[in-house]
């Protein structure tokens, strides 16, 4: 189940799903941003500061869920180009629904990334491959930054953020130290993270169900 129990306070349901644009034809659009920015803020604060006290205040099951549970997530509702974020081991997981056009934007810019082909252990094998997923449309992963833990904020195609290129295709900031990622966790180079993002164990178990922490059949 995706996190929706009031005690955990990454569940903001409001950051639940996050209205990407669906191409980088859309004009910008400030308010946007922020909320984004306020959804990548309020991962890290759960990922890095609440995780150990929260877990004193779970019941059983929740208390299961928190130290490693598989967790079951329903992403019949992200809309294209949306992302849902999930506690997983206590910390944020992202489910991104990328559009035709954020997967085409994958291959145009290897020359520019550490690790391209995902050739560190960043992922179960399934997922070493071009989109790092195992259904292309569906991006996975810990909204960890590889770096010093920081949260990544998503960062729309577009974006006016002078820390990012002109060029920026859409992908992860982290406001940190700076490091970005694309959309597919990958990381740029010359950046403070070493890594791209972790992709989670994971399968599905339906055309609308998610299992997130266990990929055994
Ligand atoms: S923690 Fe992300 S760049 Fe340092």
């Amino acid at each position: 189940m995706a996190a929706t129990h009031p005690e955990y306070p990454m569940t903001d349901t409001s950051c639940g799903t996050t209205p990407w644009p669906r191409d980088s034809a859309l004009p910008d659009d400030p308010q946007r941003r922020l909320w984004l920015a306020a959804c990548g803020l309020a991962g890290g604060v759960a990922a890095t500061g609440t995780a150990v006290p929260l877990v004193s205040t779970l019941a059983p099951s929740e208390r299961a869920r928190a130290q490693g549970a598989a967790v079951e997530v329903d992403i019949g509702d992200i809309p294209p180009g949306g992302m849902k974020t999930v506690e997983w081991r206590g910390k944020p997981v992202w489910v991104l629904r990328r559009t035709p056009a954020m997967l085409a934007t994958l291959d145009a810019h290897d020359s520019a990334l550490a690790d391209p082909a995902s050739a560190r252990d960043q992922q179960p094998a399934y997922a070493r491959n071009a989109t790092r997923a195992i259904r292309d449309e569906f991006f996975v992963a810990v909204g960890i930054c590889t770096h010093l833990g920081c949260s990544p904020t998503a960062m729309p195609a577009g974006s006016s953020n002078p820390a990012l290129p002109a060029d920026w295709a859409g992908g992860f900031f982290c406001p940190c130290h700076g490091s970005t990622f694309d959309l597919a966790g990958r990381v740029f180079r010359n950046k403070p993270a070493p890594t791209n993002l972790e992709v989670p164990p994971h399968r599905y178990l339906g055309a609308t169900r998610l299992l997130i922490g266990d990929d055994t059949a």
